[in-house]
């Protein structure tokens, strides 16, 4: 399977996968749970000039079940855009 990369436009503090979703560029089962935290399919590799939260011990878990274990891979139902996503990159597969 590929990958893509793209820019994200939206407002601050929204997630980020809502803001995926509505770029159209990812697949109709992505973020399939709701962001329930229970499916995956909204994982997405960051750029590393992004300073992301500390990450759940179940979002862990669910990534690494996945194979995920790069730190830079999240699950983007639990992020919320920052100043930091300005004029960088969000990769999903
Ligand atoms: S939407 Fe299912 S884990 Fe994020």
């Amino acid at each position: 399977m590929g990958s893509t990369l793209t820019e994200v436009s939206g407002r601050l503090n929204s997630r980020l996968a809502t803001v995926l979703k509505r770029s159209e560029v990812v697949t109709p089962d992505f973020a399939e749970c709701n962001y329930k935290l229970t499916c995956a399919s909204c994982a997405v590799r960051i750029d590393e000039r992004i300073t992301l939260p500390q990450i759940s011990k179940e979002e862990e878990d669910l990534l690494a079940n996945l194979g995920y274990t790069d730190p830079q891979f999240r699950c983007s139902c639990q992020l919320r855009l920052t100043f930091d996503y300005q004029d960088k990159l969000i990769k999903f597969f």
